[in-house]
């Protein structure tokens, strides 16, 4: 048998956690953990869906981070970070578990979940490497549970850097998250512009950091994409729209998807207001807000008073004039495709083609009002557009 010194050099890095992203877009997926996980150092490893966590935070913390999530499937903490060459037998992660659970020991019921990244690893299959485990757990005196455990060790197989990771599970994992199957289009009052759950909730996570004290505000509201999201991952928002039809297709699609998720209790609100003037409505209080999000209208102000550009400026200016000090924004705007969609991070000097108006325009605005860039990602919607993806916060004052 393997001594532990010799199991360890096997294992490539001893992250102290290790985040699981799902599939959709992993490199918005690290921005949204990193947001949620501020007090942690975050690094993405080999597999692009495989993010190292460092720091101190609290199981609370980490617990609450991936229950509002959209991009990860699972935290696997103190996890084993394995790196697998071609036709090595698996004994020696097995032995290297143990070792673990012998630092990590959980009292209760327990159950395996293994599943894969990015196609197969020859030879490792998850439900036998779940069978292996769950022997071992169960050798070790744990009694397994597999419909209800108490805790999940989790078995995450990333074909793409030949690693394997393992750890106990906090999250879904791959299963059903409820983002994926709520859609848009069944609420009860829908319109083309409606942003699909998964990208409005990571914007709202992005744009606002962990579930805390401080408000969310959805600038434009529209069907209620941005808003809908804050309430079920219960934060303080706020919806402004300035049609009045908007405001009532908000409450509803927002009562809507309260009841489909069982959730009695909301802290959201929807205004007739104009976001131009944040500072005049009286339940937004000036250096509470936390995030912004906006999508704002593809042609004319559907009022009719402004440009485009001009009201977007206005907005910006007016959202920095109540933000806290440490607020973040999220903007959405739509885009010509760029080719190939390298579904990383925009690197600083790429050029991005906007459907409406020019970049360097967009850029000023943010200047101006005090808006830092953070990031920039495309999302491919079809063949003829894509979503810039921007996410900045309040510069810092002098
Ligand atoms: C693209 S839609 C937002 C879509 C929304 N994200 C959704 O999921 O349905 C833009 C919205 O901005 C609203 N709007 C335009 N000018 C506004 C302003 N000055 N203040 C507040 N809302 C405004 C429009 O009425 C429209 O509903």
């Amino acid at each position: 048998m393997r001594t532990r010194q010799e199991v360890g050099a096997q294992a490539l890095d001893m992250a102290r956690h290790v985040a699981c992203l799902r599939g959709w877009h992993p490199a918005l997926g690290r921005a949204e953990i990193a947001a949620l996980l501020p007090m942690l150092e975050t690094e993405r490893l080999n597999g692009r869906r495989l993010v190292g966590l460092t720091g101190d935070a609290s199981m609370d913390d980490l617990a609450a981070a991936v229950e509002v999530s959209s991009g990860c499937q699972a935290i696997l903490c103190h996890a084993i970070v394995w790196d697998h060459q071609q036709n090595q037998s698996l004994d020696a992660l097995i032995d290297s578990i143990v070792d673990h659970l012998g630092d990590h020991a959980r009292t209760g019921t327990v159950a395996v979940r293994a599943w894969r990244h990015e196609g197969r690893i020859k030879g490792v299959s998850p439900s036998q490497l779940a069978q292996r485990i769950g022997g071992r757990l169960h050798d070790q005196g744990y009694s397994i549970d597999l419909e209800t455990p108490e805790h999940r060790f989790g078995v995450v197989i990333d074909a793409s850097s030949n690693t394997i990771v393992c750890g106990w599970m906090l999250g879904y994992g791959e299963q059903s998250d409820g983002l994926a199957v709520r859609k848009a289009a069944e609420r009860p009052f829908f319109k083309p512009v409606s942003l699909d759950p998964r990208l409005a909730r990571l914007a709202v996570n992005l744009a606002s950091g962990p579930v805390k004290t401080g408000t969310t505000i959805d600038l434009m509201c529209g069907t209620g994409g941005f808003l809908i999201e804050a309430a079920l991952s219960n934060r303080s928002a706020i919806g402004i729209d300035l049609d009045q039809v908007m405001v009532d297709g908000t409450n509803q699609n927002l009562e809507w998807a309260l009841a489909a998720e069982h959730q009695d209790e909301h802290k959201a609100l929807v205004l007739k207001a104009d976001a131009t003037s944040l500072g005049e409505i009286p339940a937004i209080e000036a250096h509470r807000v936390v995030g912004f999000v906006l999508d704002p209208p593809y042609g004319r102000n559907s009022q009719g008073s402004l440009e485009p550009l001009a009201l977007l400026e206005q907005v910006l200016l007016s959202a920095s004039s109540v933000a806290h000090q440490q607020a973040g924004l999220v903007l959405i705007l739509p885009m010509h495709p760029m080719g190939e969609h390298p579904n990383e991070e925009l690197q600083d000097g790429v050029e991005v083609n906007l459907l409406h108006g020019e970049w360097k325009d967009v850029q000023r605005a943010l200047q101006t009002s005090q808006w830092s860039i953070q990031g920039r990602w495309a999302e491919h919607v079809h063949a003829s557009l894509s979503r810039l993806i921007l996410h900045a916060t309040v510069a810092p004052q002098d």
